[in-house]
């Protein structure tokens, strides 16, 4: 019985305080299968292979690989553009914008305009000979082990179906199984739609294999890769049936697949030799080795942290379309689908971004789960807020190391990004400018073709301050040292050569607040017309000076003087402050000019708010209250439309610590966007899949129950819809990780386990009084790494 496994496996994890058949925050689970619908799948990954389930009759995986993309790197740099920035700055400044934006788009634009795209590997298809006439029909995803399932009785057998992602062994492994013995059949291949090189079954000395073969189609520098399923069982007879492995009369049947890319080797034959590397040891290890070392290895990182927001009773017990369906109408019934969704990111997080070497990559705009060859955006890495988004939750949920492979590509973009600003800005001093998108070459070229998003030199600067992140949340001073400092001085080097003097202030520009238009005044050109080029846009001013104290900090704790140092304090003193306008909001540009769109989905002159810190309440509260007017202003006019959109807003009033703000719009967000299998969607189930939204809602929980930007700050957004709960293993700057549980809308204790000693400066909720171990609360205390300080409301 399904019910007594599913005891044996929650077992060693006490998430729940319900002993329902189904943990409510934990399994997404289904009575029928996907059908076509991709985004019922359930998606598991090893942070380079993923997989995504459809348990259908015949089952179909989609499989991807993480360095398979479009193409070989572009360069795409327009040559133009060096010669042209100055008549364009002058254009600028002297109220000819219209031209301004025609000359950006015809001088400056890459050619070709787009970069690499993600693609898929292509499909398995794993067919037993059913039809249709299954019953007890089941699926889940398991957000704690990293694992998918399907069960079924068809013709009085029961059958199951076990996916693992397995990072230790590098493999995808499942396991197909029939409880009656002698009662499975099954036939594997495997298909591409595009570009498939070879597609071929094969046996030899016992091993049975499929193999697909295929690349991005270039005639020459296309990535090339490899994929093998080895096919193992023990009973059964087992045969090459042309490109199929053909199983017949088996109990259990065992699958592994790697594949390997030339984007990582030098060849495919290099590839292939790793690939079978893989496969030998996991082979050789057997099924279940391999599984329960993928589930030891995901349990160490999704049980790290342990959410509880109350429980959901009978309301968390129904499946998870069900839920999603009663959620529309009745929300406060199951608040164990927030914290099911809150537990989704976090496993997303780590299906699609682990360290696998020199050359890991990051989660991209579906993480790393698409099927598509023109999927949507090029599910790449647009870096003026999605890609970022993406590692919101890194730190703060305890997930530091899924935090590696962006740092991997960016440092290789860093170079390109050299390259450029040479190319398009002249700048020689070594510094780095990255534009809205990258690929997997870390390509720096400005991407697309329009004004509003095309032309926006500051992408370096805020991947640059995720390294600085990095290091407070860890304290990890060999990281500081060798990883982050270059990347922080190189960014700075480029603004130093690239800002120019407008009105005292040392300005970006061209440049533009991202995706966002305005208009365009009379005296500047075609007034009334929708522009989205400019000089010293908010956005970029206070990326900029975040970016000047990342470099001064780091100068400060490595010890660093000289120009690094004074050059950062120069700049930092001449960045245009915020401006507000005539409702006394921040103001998006230079200027109040007439809004194209308040409701825009952007939030990028708040930028400070969250992920920034400047404009937080305890930073500045005049800006706070200034950032919140544009915010409620922008939301009274149909922001949060987006998912991604909708939990940035969660993240932004929970730096305004305004929970009742962060849950509505958490409420929001699960009345609208999950598609069934619970990813964030653009505007509801059957558009665009895109990750970030789930990452967004899950930094949005974490932010709403602690904050450290400024000081270690318990609850400090608590909504009053959840006045009871409890959460452990989040992780607060300074290296502190923190467990917090609550009841009657306040702090009932805290537990703060400091790794680094240091000062910790604390706060809990709206300023309330508290005690550390005893002793009442009056200012930062000291600590010693290791030890563990009690907080208790006094
Ligand atoms: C089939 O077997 C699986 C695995 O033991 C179990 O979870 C499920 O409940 C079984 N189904 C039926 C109808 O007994
Ligand atoms: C600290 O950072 C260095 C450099 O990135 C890394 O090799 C090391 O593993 C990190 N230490 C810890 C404890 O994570
Ligand atoms: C916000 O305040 C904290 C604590 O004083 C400080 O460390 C941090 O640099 C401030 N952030 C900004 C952007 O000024
Ligand atoms: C803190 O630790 C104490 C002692 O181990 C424990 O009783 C208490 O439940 C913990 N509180 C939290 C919030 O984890």
């Amino acid at each position: 019985m399904w019910f007594v496994k599913l005891t044996t496996v929650v077992a060693f994890v006490l998430f729940s305080p319900c002993r329902a058949q189904w943990d409510a925050s934990r399994f997404a689970w289904y009575t029928s299968d996907a059908g076509s619908d991709y985004a019922s799948t359930l998606p598991v990954g090893n942070g380079r292979l993923a997989a995504a389930i459809y348990g259908t009759i015949d089952e179909k995986v989609s499989i991807n690989e993480n360095s398979i993309w479009s193409g070989p790197w572009q360069d795409r740099a327009n040559r133009n553009s060096k010669n042209a920035l100055s008549s364009i700055r002058n254009q600028l400044t002297s109220g000819q914008i219209t031209a301004a934006g025609s000359s950006v788009l015809s001088n400056m634009a890459g050619n070709p305009t787009s970069p690499r795209a993600y693609n898929p590997l292509g499909d398995m298809t794993i067919s037993f000979g059913h039809a249709t006439g299954r019953t007890n029909y089941f699926r889940y995803l398991d957000t704690y082990q990293g694992t998918a399932f399907v069960s079924y009785v068809y013709n009085n057998v029961n059958y199951t179906r076990e996916y693992v992602a397995s990072y230790p062994h590098g493999v995808l492994a499942m396991r197909f199984k029939a409880q009656t013995a002698g009662k499975l059949d099954v036939t594997l291949s495997m298909s591409r739609s595009q570009y498939t090189l070879s597609n071929t079954a094969s046996s030899s000395s016992g091993i049975y294999e499929v193999h697909l073969s295929g690349n991005s189609g270039q005639s020459s520098g296309a990535i090339a890769f490899s994929s093998t399923a080895r096919i193992v069982t023990s009973s059964g007879s087992v045969s090459v049936s042309g490109s199929s492995i053909r199983v017949t009369g088996a109990t259990t049947v065992d699958v592994f697949l790697n594949a390997e890319t030339t984007y990582r080797y030098s060849s495919q034959s290099a590839a292939e030799a790793e690939l079978n590397r893989k496969l030998n040891a996991a082979v050789s290890a057997g099924y279940d080795a391999v599984r329960s070392a993928a589930i030891t290895d995901n349990t160490g990182l999704s049980g790290r942290v342990k959410l509880n927001l109350g429980s959901s009773g009978t309301a968390g017990n129904s499946n998870t379309p069900t839920r999603l369906s009663n959620y529309k109408n009745n929300p406060n019934a199951d608040p164990q689908l927030a914290t099911l969704l809150f537990n989704f990111g976090r496993h997303c997080l780590i299906a699609s971004s682990r360290d696998t070497g020199s050359l890991s990559l990051p989660a991209n705009l579906q993480a790393i789960w698409n099927k598509d060859f023109g999927p949507a955006w090029g599910s790449k890495y647009t870096i003026n807020i999605n890609i970022e988004m993406n590692y919101w939750p890194a730190e703060v949920t305890n997930l530091q190391e899924t935090h590696k492979p962006l740092f991997d590509l960016i440092d290789l973009a860093k170079g390109r990004g050299q390259a450029m600003a040479q190319v398009m800005y002249g700048c020689t001093n070594n510094g780095f400018v990255l534009h809205h998108n990258l690929d997997l070459w870390g390509d720096a070229a400005p991407t697309d073709y329009g004004t509003p998003y095309m032309m926006w030199p500051m992408g370096g600067a805020w991947m640059a301050l995720h390294y600085m992140e990095h290091y407070r949340f860890t304290g990890n001073r060999t990281f500081l040292q060798t990883r982050a400092w270059p990347v922080l001085q190189s960014a700075a080097n480029f603004y130093y050569c690239y800002l120019f003097n407008w009105n005292g202030y040392m300005t970006t520009g061209p440049s533009l607040s991202p995706e966002n238009t305005f208009i365009v005044p009379s005296g500047m050109s075609t007034a009334g017309k929708g522009e989205g080029i400019d000089i010293s846009p908010q956005m970029d001013n206070s990326l900029l000076t975040e970016l000047f104290l990342a470099v001064i900090q780091t100068c400060q704790i490595l010890g660093i003087t000289g120009s690094d140092l004074t050059q950062a304090q120069g700049y930092l003193s001449k960045i245009r402050p915020p401006s507000t306008g005539s409702y006394g909001q921040i103001l998006e540009w230079r200027q109040e000019y007439g809004e194209a769109e308040p409701g825009h989905r952007h939030m990028s002159p708040i930028w400070a708010l969250f992920p920034g810190s400047g404009f937080t309440p305890l930073n500045s509260s005049t800006n706070s209250a200034a950032a919140k007017k544009l915010l409620d202003h922008r939301m009274s006019n149909g922001a949060g439309s987006t998912g991604w959109g909708r939990t940035w807003v969660m993240n932004l009033y929970a730096r305004l610590l305004d929970g009742t703000s962060v849950w509505n719009n958490a409420v929001a967000f699960i009345q609208k966007y999950p598609s069934p299998n619970l990813w964030n969607t653009d505007n509801g189930p059957g558009t665009s899949f895109q990750i970030d939204g789930n990452f967004g809602f899950t930094s949005g929980i974490a932010e709403m129950l602690l904050q450290s930007h400024n000081v270690v700050h318990l609850l400090p957004a608590l909504p009053p819809a959840i006045p009871t709960g409890s959460v452990t293993g989040l992780v607060a700057r300074g290296g502190f990780v923190v467990d917090i549980s609550w009841s009657s809308g306040g702090l009932s204790s805290a537990n703060i386990t400091s790794n680094n000693g240091g000062q910790l400066a604390l706060r809990v909720a709206s300023g309330s009084t508290f005690s550390v171990n005893g002793i009442s609360y009056t200012g930062p205390i000291s600590t010693t790494a290791g030890s563990t300080y009690r907080v208790a409301r006094s």
